[in-house]
């Protein structure tokens, strides 16, 4: 897959200054769903407004579909769509004047079918005459979508698109999204809701403090960062471990429970080692049960590490 944004160490201060990126670099996959996630004030937010050239940026290069956002500002920007975090539409306005215009604005020739489809896409084409005022919140959100593909942009930037819609919306969101997604559509979204990118991403990045702490495969990441804790319910109590299991940092519950917890990383000791060890001491179990580490659990360690 080829690369559509390339970030190479990007750094903003403002000139309150903070420092809200620290050499940052990124490379978007073409056609990717890439899920940015970090704290409040990490500076994602700063990060898409950087890229897109609405803030200006300290030091770095960014280039989008090959073009330089600062040399070649409008090509650049003519690639992306942006949702951004708070709502601005023009409440008097109709979807349809709303697509329409944004559509104008980039220069592009009109086409009504592709805003129609749109539209019908995002569910707003029975509400396209509908002044914006009389609709929910979350068809504002969509009518943000909506216009921010009017231009019919490569990529999508989403900066919280799902914050505070209820849990069915949400769920509509993300089908619609990946419907975009399989048009073709570059995406990069923010998000609070770490299981929206569990659902979603295919690469995920974990900013903090303005610094990219790591940017992985999803699957991988899981797989590598994920810990597993498995508890073994012994047949008979146990008043303390036996000497020999030591070794295999294992805990002790209620002397009836022995709790293993491990890290395909850290190791070095595997679930297949403490099953031996318990033969070899001749110590029955009657149940052994095993929780893995959610994409929460792995966030919330490596933001508080
Ligand atoms: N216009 C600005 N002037 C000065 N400082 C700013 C400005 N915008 C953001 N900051 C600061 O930059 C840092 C990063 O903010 P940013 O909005 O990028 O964070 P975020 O990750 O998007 O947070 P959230 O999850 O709350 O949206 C914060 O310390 C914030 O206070
Ligand atoms: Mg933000």
């Amino acid at each position: 897959m080829s690369d559509i944004i390339t970030i190479k160490n990007l750094s903003k201060a403002y000139a309150s200054g903070v420092q809200s990126l620290c050499t940052v670099s990124l490379s978007i996959r073409s056609g990717e769903l890439f899920a940015l996630l970090g704290p409040n004030g990490a500076g994602k937010t700063t990060l898409i407004s950087t890229v897109c050239g609405l803030t200006t940026r300290t030091n770095g290069q960014v280039t989008v579909n090959g073009y330089d956002i600062y040399h070649d500002y409008r090509a650049a920007r003519k690639q992306i769509g942006l949702v951004p975090q708070e709502i601005t539409i023009d409440i008097f306005d109709t979807p349809w004047k709303t697509v329409r215009f944004s559509r104008s604005l980039f220069g592009l020739p009109r086409n009504d079918a592709y805003l129609k489809d749109l539209l019908k896409q995002l569910s707003l084409w029975d509400k396209r005459d509908q002044k914006m005022i009389t609709l929910s919140g979350g068809m504002k959100r969509r009518v943000m979508i909506a216009k921010a593909l009017a231009h019919e942009p490569k990529i999508l930037f989403l900066d919280e698109p799902t914050a505070g819609v209820d849990v069915e919306l949400r769920q509509a969101m993300w089908k619609q999204l990946q419907t975009l997604k399989s048009n073709g559509v570059t995406i990069i979204l923010t998000t609070h809701y770490i299981e929206e990118a569990e659902e979603m991403a295919d690469r995920i990045g974990i900013l903090n403090n303005g610094r990219l702490m790591l940017v992985e495969d999803k699957h991988t990441l899981m797989k590598k960062m994920s810990a597993k804790t498995v508890m073994i319910d012994l047949q008979h109590p146990l008043s303390k471990l036996p000497e020999p299991l030591r070794h295999l940092s294992l805990e002790l519950l209620n002397n009836q429970c022995i709790k293993f917890h491990y890290n395909s990383e850290t190791g070095p000791h595997t679930i297949a080692d403490v099953l031996s060890s318990l033969q070899t001491q001749k110590l029955a179990y009657v149940d052994i049960r095993t929780e893995q580490d959610s994409l929460e659990d792995i966030f919330v360690r490596l933001v508080n590490a």
